[in-house]
């Protein structure tokens, strides 16, 4: 069973989800892709990032032939670029991604990393657009403290779903305090990247070590680890069925105290506050 996230509003939604960065770059692989996104929904990872920077809208593409015929079980979140987060570039913005994406209305709508625009413009321009339909939820991506003190202090600002941020063991300077600032507002946060890319961290003695006792592959322990809070979504991108079974797989892993100690001796938590990174 695939674990669930609350949204401030109270809705619940999967915890463990899917990412589209780099799909739809090459035609040849976009059937693969859309069957690899599938499988996921299958299992019960129904919640999908896109961005219309991926790309340049490729990837919302593949999106839409995977949730075919089956918008109602999905929960899509999307990204308007900030280069075209002004009143009227979010508007033209989402009408492009929802075309792309064949539907009518994208779940959750974020800001893909701060720009130049005043975010009190852009929190206008996303209320309108749910005020619309358009969008049911929105939020933002690649903001730290800071920036989301400022949101809370726009008018509409408290509607602000969700933060999507890089987080996974190579990188949690988030846990000194914007998670616990989002948590005391009870807005979860998005994992991105919690397979730090398929790079260094899937050789880590420590969670390789840890996947011994569980006989799981670093990739998983990766993805259980980003769960392990509760308040959590993780959005690992997987464009083959083996690699979407194989993490799919990861919501069955209990981490314990011990395997959680084992990590943080080599993954070591912060001990003070980091500058947001970002890719
Ligand atoms: N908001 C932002 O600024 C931002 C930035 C980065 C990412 N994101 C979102 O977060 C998603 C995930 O991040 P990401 O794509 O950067 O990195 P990631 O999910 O950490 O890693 C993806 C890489 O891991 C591989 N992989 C997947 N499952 C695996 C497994 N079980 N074992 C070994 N390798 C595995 C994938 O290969 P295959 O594709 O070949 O399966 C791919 O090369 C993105 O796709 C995107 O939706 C958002």
């Amino acid at each position: 069973m695939v674990p669930t996230v609350t949204l401030p509003g109270g809705e619940k939604i999967a915890a463990l989800g899917q990412g589209t960065w780099h799909m739809g770059e090459a035609p040849a692989k976009a059937a693969a892709e859309a069957a690899a996104l599938r499988a996921g929904i299958e299992r019960g990872l129904t919640l999908i990032d896109t961005a219309e920077m991926y790309a340049a809208g490729g990837a919302e593409r593949v999106v839409a032939e995977a949730i075919s015929g089956q918008r109602s079980q999905v929960f899509i979140v999307s990204k308007v670029s900030p280069q075209n987060a002004s009143a009227q570039g979010v508007e033209k913005s989402c009408n492009a991604s929802l075309q792309r994406l064949g539907v009518e209305f994208i779940d959750l709508y974020l800001l893909h990393w701060p720009g130049r625009y005043a975010i009190s413009e852009t929190i206008g321009a996303f209320e309108r657009l749910r005020a619309q339909g358009k969008i049911r939820y929105w939020g933002v991506s690649n903001f730290d403290t800071a920036g989301m003190e400022e949101i809370a202090a726009t008018e509409g600002g408290g509607n602000c779903a969700s933060n999507q941020v890089l987080y996974h063991p190579d990188q949690r300077g988030i846990e000194f305090d914007l998670m616990p600032w989002c948590r005391a507002r009870e807005m979860p946060i998005m994992a991105y990247s919690p397979l730090g890319q398929a790079g260094r961290l899937l050789r880590s003695a420590a969670l390789t070590a840890v996947g011994r006792r569980h006989n799981a592959t670093p990739a998983q322990i990766a993805i259980a680890w980003s769960l392990r809070d509760g308040n959590t979504i993780s959005i690992p991108k997987a464009s083959s069925l083996a690699h979407l079974a194989e993490n799919a797989a990861a919501v069955n892993i209990k981490l314990t105290e011990q395997d959680l100690a084992e990590i943080d001796a080599v993954h070591r938590p912060p001990r003070t506050k980091k500058s947001l990174e970002m890719l």
